[in-house]
């Protein structure tokens, strides 16, 4: 067995309701002045409530409440809500909501810490201390964000995504509460799951320090997905499938924080960076592409995760892997999600265009993970396929 490291700071707590705890576990590492991260629709639909109740019934104090995260966060949003964490000496974070909620709470925690110029801790283990207790809650199923070691916010005067990663980014705690997914409408609660989908097929076959850790954990997170994503799409208020996504998603969030992701991710930062489409939606595009590239290098390992599904019955295992394929291909459709390019909304890609695309993609971190080199050519073809 090759050597690997697999390391996951973050503790998990499931469980409806759970987030009502969320006041303990801020007492537990010592927080007392709160500074709460989330969206305006969150906090308007009164999700946060029972989460404000249980801290101030732990600390005393209301938490300082930031409820202004855009989709897809961006440098003003970080510097906004680190501004108002500062001018009220606050000592921990809570995020409630997607991604973009979490991430933003992860940057902003890495303001409040260090000080100074973000820029300064762009990039990979430049963080290399404890920062201030957070605890996630995630309100979709899909990014992984409450357990991952990184964190991406957009620079609007750049048009690109900047990322931060270190393992001091993960989570204290992560609170997985079924009951906060109830309300995610069908098309979001498909766009979500299918980054969850995307996060354990890459990472599976990623050639980060993969291990018998991360191939399990991914193989049963597909698992889940596969057989309950298509449930919490048709019906939201199936506790069951919404918890099951839930788990689906941290876990394959553990898994790709230890052993990477790949070429589609590397295209849909770049795609996403450029024109604000949404993550996991612009994943389930390129996924296909991202998977055919691969198959030659991969059909091993895809054939495991199409065997462990009990999608084959036997057959070579490029026969096997190509089933995993088809079946992607059928979840996207079952999902109803968009399938080119160009249903996502992405006016016409001009040589312009690809270029920029493809310089973004081919530096995105995530490229280093992909188990077969992908050349600019190779990139820009599978754009233009996937238009
Ligand atoms: N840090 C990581 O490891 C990681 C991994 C993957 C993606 N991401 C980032 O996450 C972001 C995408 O996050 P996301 O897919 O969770 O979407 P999101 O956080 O951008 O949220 C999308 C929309 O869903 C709404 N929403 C959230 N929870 C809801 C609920 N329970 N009910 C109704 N509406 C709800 C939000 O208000 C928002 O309008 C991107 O910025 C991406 O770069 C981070
Ligand atoms: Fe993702």
């Amino acid at each position: 067995m090759n050597p690997f490291v697999f390391h996951t700071p973050t503790r998990v707590y499931f469980g409806e309701a759970s987030a009502t705890s969320c006041g303990d576990f801020i007492l537990e590492l010592g927080g007392s002045r709160v500074l709460l991260v989330s969206d305006a629709f969150l906090e308007k639909s009164g999700m946060l409530a029972p989460i404000i109740e249980s801290i101030v019934a732990a600390t005393g104090n209301p938490p300082l409440i930031f409820n202004d995260v855009p989709p897809d966060s961006d440098i003003s949003c970080v510097n906004r809500a680190s501004q108002l964490a500062r001018a009220n000496q606050c000592d921990a974070l809570v995020a409630v909501g997607g991604g973009s909620v979490i991430d933003t709470a992860k940057v902003v925690n890495i303001c409040l810490t260090f000080g100074g110029e973000l820029m300064d801790y762009q990039g990979l283990n430049i963080i290399d201390r404890p920062l201030l207790p957070l605890i996630a809650v995630p309100t979709t199923a899909g990014t992984g964000a409450e357990v991952s070691f990184v964190a991406m916010v957009k620079d609007h005067d750049e048009g690109k995504k900047l990322m931060f990663g270190s393992p001091y980014l993960a989570p204290n705690v992560a609170v997985l509460d079924p009951l906060l997914i109830v309300s995610l409408p069908a098309k979001l609660t498909a766009a979500t799951g299918i980054d969850a989908v995307t996060h354990g097929i890459e990472c599976f076959v990623a050639s980060g320090t993969n291990s018998v850790f991360t191939d399990a954990i991914c193989l049963e997170a597909l698992r889940l997905l596969f057989e309950f994503l298509p449930q919490a799409t048709v019906d939201g208020t199936n506790l069951e499938a919404r918890g099951a996504t839930l788990a689906a998603s941290c876990m394959a969030g553990v898994a790709f924080t230890n052993s990477g992701v790949g070429i589609t991710h590397a295209l849909a930062h770049s795609v996403g960076a450029k024109y604000g489409t949404h993550h996991g939606m612009t994943n389930g595009v390129l996924l296909p592409h991202g998977m055919r590239f691969n198959l030659a290098t991969t059909s091993t390992q895809y054939a495991r995760i199409a065997r462990f599904l009990n999608f084959t019955n036997g057959g070579s295992d490029a026969e096997q892997a190509q089933i995993l394929v088809d079946k992607v291909e059928n979840l996207l459709k079952e999902l109803k999600l968009p399938r080119t390019l160009g249903e996502l909304g992405i006016p016409e890609l001009t040589a312009d265009n690809l270029k920029e695309l493809v310089d973004m993609a081919s530096s995105d971190p995530a490229i280093m993970f992909n188990p077969k080199e992908a050349s600019d050519d190779d990139l820009l073809q599978l754009l233009k396929g996937a238009y």
